[in-house]
């Protein structure tokens, strides 16, 4: 204990001689701001072995004071954060004669104050541009009136995202038929004007096994993930949410007005689809507009088999719009299970933030890197760094060498998650990782100090490291950074195409953001860990999955459903594709953490991000009925039963069977290793929802080496609901490699307030 101790004030000592040379040489009547400043790195002068030297020694170059002095002071010009994953450049604490010298170097490229940013816990919302002056959330009074079903592990009553302030000056919308049931430690007045109602259903769990004791037989939530979905859809506002101090600010649902109802289907004792069916059939019955469905079943069942799709075919039929999770089986192609033709499918993409620790060198070099440990220790120690043990692989080791209590540097060479377990276990005092595995942006769980550096700023650690005596380190923790680029990223777990169930319907799509949300969390279930003894326990915890970007989706369609209270789940499913965008915050196509961050393509992604302010006025939508869904069931060879056995009517007619559905992305298959040429034609019908008379002309982005013939290629509209057809034939030779390519069709409204577009993906066949 003394060793760490007495390590601790050596190192504050240093900090603190720092300081007063500061106070010294500094001239104090300069005023300084902080600038973000992007570089292009292409110019960057041979001399320098790193970025980060190429911005410090700018930086340090412009106030002449010994270089390695860092401080908060504004006495000298001094860096803030090298950046060059997510940007190229710089921050730094800058006069305005300094930033002048700046914009006349090379490479320079662009400058602009820092500005203070009010953080948002939840933040999705901003990210995805929704906006309180304008747009969907004024446009839909944020839900008012739209009930969001859940179907999930149930809720915490208390949690502050589910308080009524707010939404009592309205009443419960009068088609609400849903109650609160009674159950344990859940009683009918924890039910009120945001959380209207809660259910539970277990009789199918327990029929199949009667051994069974249910931990907490109720609608309340033992597990934590139905209460975390519930307030990413619609959860109430709520200030000072934070992950143990990181993403800290006011925690909010997509549709914050919008009334919740829980069913409770999933039991920490097991999940049988029968209770599922039991959910889905209640919900439906008591009024929800929206369904959020994050689970699936991840084997290869028919619809007929399948409880999800029969379930929502019903919601469907009654305008119920079903949000349901893709799953967390990718990157492979043909890792989605149960895509649905009559739900929305949702992959998961990154958001624009990202949580940091900073790792400060006793030569004052300062990284900023990747940590999401939950506590506020300041950690100062000296590293430790010997090759055979940097790929921190064996507890053993670490323990017998690498000395208690130092900083031990862990390199690429070994998997990060491992790593982290094995340096909590070894005592030392914290790691330095040196990795850029896109996965380990996904995961809150950091139960050990550390900051995770890129391999970029390695050679900088190693270098101090190798020349000095007693290399020194400090490092701080629980900063987040927002506005981070590239984002949306497709994460590397979204389940991709084909969808298994049925291939030649293009699916997942679109994407939503599932890394890192913020969202509620059960108080008596642990977030987070420190080592593998002490757990912690908070009331909003980050979670990763196509799980949260579903709901993300079920409060889109929520907003969209208030708006258009008549659309057709399909109506709102195509608003929702065909605007949503397809580049990420740098104007560059979105990238696939999956696929070595290349450009993501529509087996993945669908038609891109969710954009709910353009989803308001998509100027045209790709309608279907029920029957239309049931001609593709017909084309399926289903028989009558099975086609029964989903819609449960047989009002539905089997005279037209087809597999070309009026769907707002298109897909053609080639079949792997020939060489011949294929056109597939498909048919589409567009309603015009803009106001009014307007003309669409065609535009397209053709699959390489592929010819898309659409015709007619303008499409003129007098009246709103009025629709028109076109056709769209794609000729495309078979690719011996079996490359997958895409493109996409656009139509342009003349007066350029609509783009309605559709991904074409020209895929080989796969086989499963
Ligand atoms: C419901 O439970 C809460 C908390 O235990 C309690 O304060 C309240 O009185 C109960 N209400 C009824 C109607 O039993
Ligand atoms: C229930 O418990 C009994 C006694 O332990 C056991 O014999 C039986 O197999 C169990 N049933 C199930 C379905 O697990
Ligand atoms: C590095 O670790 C190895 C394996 O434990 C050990 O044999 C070696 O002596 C260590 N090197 C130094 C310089 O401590
Ligand atoms: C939560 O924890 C409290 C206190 O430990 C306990 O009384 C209560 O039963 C727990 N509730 C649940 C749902 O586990
Ligand atoms: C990503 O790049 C690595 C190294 O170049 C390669 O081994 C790997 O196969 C690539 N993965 C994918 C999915 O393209
Ligand atoms: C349906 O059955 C017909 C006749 O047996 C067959 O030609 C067709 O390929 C089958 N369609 C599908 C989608 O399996
Ligand atoms: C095959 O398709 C390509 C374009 O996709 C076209 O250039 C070529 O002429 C076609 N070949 C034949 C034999 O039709
Ligand atoms: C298509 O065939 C090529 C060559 O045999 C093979 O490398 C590739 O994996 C195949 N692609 C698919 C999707 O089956």
């Amino acid at each position: 204990m003394s060793f760490w101790g007495e390590r601790k004030k050596m190192g504050l000592s240093i900090l603190i001689a720092c300081f007063l040379l500061i106070h010294h040489v500094g001239s104090m009547s300069v005023e300084r701001s902080t600038y973000i400043v992007h570089m292009d790195k292409s110019v960057m002068p041979k001399a320098f072995a790193s970025h980060h030297h190429w911005y410090t020694s700018t930086v340090d170059s412009l106030s002449p004071v010994d270089p390695s002095v860092v401080d908060g002071s504004r006495s000298k010009a001094s860096l803030v954060y090298s950046y060059d994953n997510v940007a190229r450049g710089f921050s730094a604490v800058l006069s305005k004669g300094e930033l002048e010298v700046v914009k006349k170097l090379p490479g320079f490229v662009s400058a602009y104050r820092d500005r203070q940013i009010k953080l948002r816990t939840t933040h999705t919302p901003e990210f995805l541009s929704l906006n309180p002056s304008a747009g969907l959330w004024p446009a839909s009074n944020y839900g008012k009136d739209v009930i969001i079903g859940v179907v999930d592990t149930g809720v915490w009553p208390e949690s502050r995202s589910f308080l009524e302030d707010g939404m009592t000056s309205s009443p419960i919308p009068s088609k609400w038929k849903g109650t609160c049931q009674v159950g344990e430690e859940f009683n009918a007045s924890m039910c009120n004007a945001k959380l209207i109602g809660a259910r539970y259903f277990n009789k199918g769990l327990l029929a199949s096994d009667p051994n069974i004791t249910l931990t907490m037989n109720s609608a309340r939530d033992t597990l934590g993930h139905g209460t975390h979905c519930a307030s990413t859809a619609a959860g109430n506002y709520v200030d000072g949410a934070s992950f143990f101090g990181y993403a800290e600010g006011t925690a909010r649902g997509i549709a914050p007005r919008a009334r919740v109802a829980v069913y409770k289907v999933q039991w920490p004792e097991g999940f049988q689809a029968s209770d599922f069916l039991a959910g889905i059939d209640q919900a439906v019955a008591d009024g929800v507009d929206v369904l959020s469905l994050s689970f699936g079943f991840d084997e290869d069942l028919p619809f007929y088999e399948n409880p999800i799709a029969i379930a929502s075919f019903g919601a469907m039929e009654k305008g119920v719009i079903v949000s349901h999770a893709g799953g967390n089986t990718g990157p492979h192609y043909l890792s989605l299970f149960d895509a649905i033709p009559w739900t929305v499918t949702v992959a998961a993409g990154s958001i624009d933030r990202s949580f940091a620790g900073t790792l400060t060198l006793g030569n004052g070099l300062t990284i900023t890197g990747w940590s999401v440990f939950p506590a506020s220790a300041l950690v100062e120690s000296f590293i430790y760094y010997n090759k055979t043990l940097a790929s921190c692989d064996s507890v053993a080791l670490l323990l017998d060498q690498a000395s208690f209590g130092n900083i031990v540097i862990c390199e690429d060479t070994g998997d990060f998650f491992n790593q982290l377990e094995v340096v909590a276990r070894s005592r030392a005092a914290a790691a330095i990782f040196i990795s850029k595995d896109p996965d380990l942006f996904t995961s809150a769980d950091f139960p050990w100090p550390g900051v995770v550096i890129s391999p970029r700023d390695g050679p900088a650690v190693m270098n101090y490291v190798k020349t000095s005596a007693r290399p020194l380190a400090t490092m701080a923790f629980k900063q987040t950074v927002v506005g981070t680029k590239p984002a949306p990223a497709l994460e590397s777990y979204s389940s991709r195409g084909p969808s298994r169930t049925y291939t030649r319907l293009l699916k997942p799509d679109l994407m939503a953001p599932g890394s890192l949300v913020l969202a509620a969390w059960i108080p008596n279930k642990s977030a987070a860990r420190i080592g593998s003894a002490i757990r912690l326990s908070n009331d909003y915890k980050l979670l990763t999955g196509t799980s949260m970007a579903c709901p993300h989706v079920a409060g889109v369609a929520a907003l969209l459903r208030a708006a258009h209270p008549k659309w057709s789940p399909s109506a709102i499913y195509s608003a929702m594709m065909t605007t949503a965008n397809a580049l990420d915050n740098t104007n560059n196509p979105i990238r696939d953490n999956g696929r070595n961050r290349t450009f993501a393509n529509p087996l993945a992604m669908g038609s891109g991000q969710i954009d709910p302010n353009l989803a308001l006025n998509p100027g045209l939508v790709y309608d279907l009925t029920p029957q239309d869904y049931v001609n593709l069931l017909c084309y399926m060879n289903y028989t009558e039963n099975q086609i029964l056995t989903v819609t449960r009517s047989k009002l539905y007619h089997c005279s037209k069977p087809s597999p070309d559905l009026n769907y707002p992305s298109f897909i053609a298959f080639y079949a792997n290793g020939t060489t011949k040429n294929t056109t597939a034609t498909f048919q589409r019908t567009v309603t015009n929802v803009g106001d009014g008379p307007a003309t669409y002309k065609v535009e397209v982005v053709a699959p390489a080496g592929s010819v898309v013939t659409v015709s007619p290629k303008m499409l003129f509209f007098s009246n709103k609901y009025e629709k028109n057809s076109y056709s769209l034939s794609v000729e495309y030779k078979s690719d011996k490699n079996g490359m997958v390519t895409f493109g996409s069709v656009i139509w342009v409204e003349d007066k350029g307030r609509y783009r309605v577009r559709s991904p074409i993906v020209v895929s080989p066949e796969m086989a499963f």
